[in-house]
């Protein structure tokens, strides 16, 4: 049986080592620590944001839930590069700032510092950056957990400007088990070659419908906070960069554009590399599948986002779950597919 690469997470103990990298308060998911920051803005009379052209609906849905106002800023890729088109520094109550990848050449603190300076109240998405060095200047940071390692859920708010009192309900713990009887079964079919593929992704999926239709502020299940707060993040850190180095290295010889130059400091999520038109991702994408290579795209273009790089990018994998031999089964279909 050929190994996959991507996709969701198997199960995983962690081992115990804690991790220092605390938070501040613990959510369900990502998108709830950013409405309970949300709410905590609405009641200081904040109405508007401006908020990043390229991004993920789940970031961009609680302001709209919460009839927030939202003005976009171009974010656009030009070689290695990705450039942000900020203005108007007056006009808005607040910013979101992001980082994409978990490359600190993505990092907005120059426009975090130019806000703060200016009296405007700063939120920053750190899903990406959790594991770069940053101190955050940002009034309030968030960010999913979940994308890094083998959770259940988990989102996060890592630093707060005030004291929240965050009104939090229970997740639903049948479906928490329904996803950690899936990431089981994932862990056996993987390992031990043991059991059918259809089984643990239809428990996924019904898992993630019932996140899709959670739009109350939820607490953390135990499990996930236990992974998070014993995850060797060390080990998982090198990893993540000897894969990437490794993915960069060929990248380079083959001529395949990267979103970002690798360096020292990051900590790369995915490896995002841009491909000339969307015809040659999708095709590039579908030839992984066939490979069983799953490559994710960041991200599906929400309602009235512009931005170059939806259509162009595709996210290799890069995570503590593989090796050298890995990542070069994935160097050899990009050099099959592209000329
Ligand atoms: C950058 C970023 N921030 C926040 C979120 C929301 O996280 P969650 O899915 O845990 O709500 C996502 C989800 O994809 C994301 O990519």
């Amino acid at each position: 049986m050929i190994k996959e690469i991507g996709s969701e997470y198997w199960l995983e103990e962690p081992n115990i080592q804690a991790n220092t990298n605390i938070a501040v308060e613990y959510f369900f998911l990502g998108r709830m620590a950013l409405k309970a920051i949300i709410i905590e803005l609405k009641k200081q009379g904040l109405r508007t944001v401006l908020f990043p052209s390229y991004c993920c609906n789940s970031m961009l849905s609680p302001f709209l839930e919460e009839s927030i106002e939202v003005f976009f800023y171009d974010v656009n890729y030009d070689t290695n590069e990705v450039i942000f088109d900020i203005n108007l520094i007056n006009d808005y109550d607040i910013l979101f700032a992001t980082n994409y990848f978990g490359y600190k050449k993505s990092d907005m603190n120059d426009f975090i510092g130019l806000f703060l300076r200016n009296n405007k109240v700063v939120i920053e998405d750190n899903t990406h950056s959790m594991f770069i060095k940053n101190d955050y200047s940002a009034d309030y940071v968030f960010g999913s957990i979940r994308k890094w390692m083998p959770t259940i859920a988990g989102g996060a708010i890592f630093k707060s400007k005030n004291v929240m009192e965050s009104d939090k309900g229970s997740p639903d713990i049948e479906y928490c088990m329904i996803k950690k009887k899936a990431m089981a079964l994932k862990a056996n079919y993987i390992k031990k070659g043991i059991g059918n593929k259809e089984n643990f992704l239809s428990l996924y999926n019904q898992f993630n419908d019932y996140v899709d239709t959670e739009n109350r502020i939820l607490n953390i299940d135990d499990y996930s906070r236990r992974v998070f707060e014993n995850l060797n993040v060390e080990v998982m850190i090198n990893l993540r960069k000897r894969n990437a180095s490794f993915l960069h290295k060929q990248l380079k010889k083959m001529e395949v554009d990267t979103l970002f130059e690798l360096s020292e400091e990051d900590c790369p999520l995915f490896v995002p590399i841009m491909l000339r038109n969307k015809a040659e991702r999708d095709n590039l994408r579908n030839r992984m599948i066939q490979n069983s290579i799953y490559c994710p795209v960041h991200w599906k273009k929400p309602k009235n986002c512009q931005s170059n790089i939806y259509d162009l990018e595709l996210s290799l994998i890069c995570d503590q779950r593989y090796d050298i031999n890995d990542m070069k089964r994935i160097i050899k279909v990009i050099e099959g597919e592209i000329n």
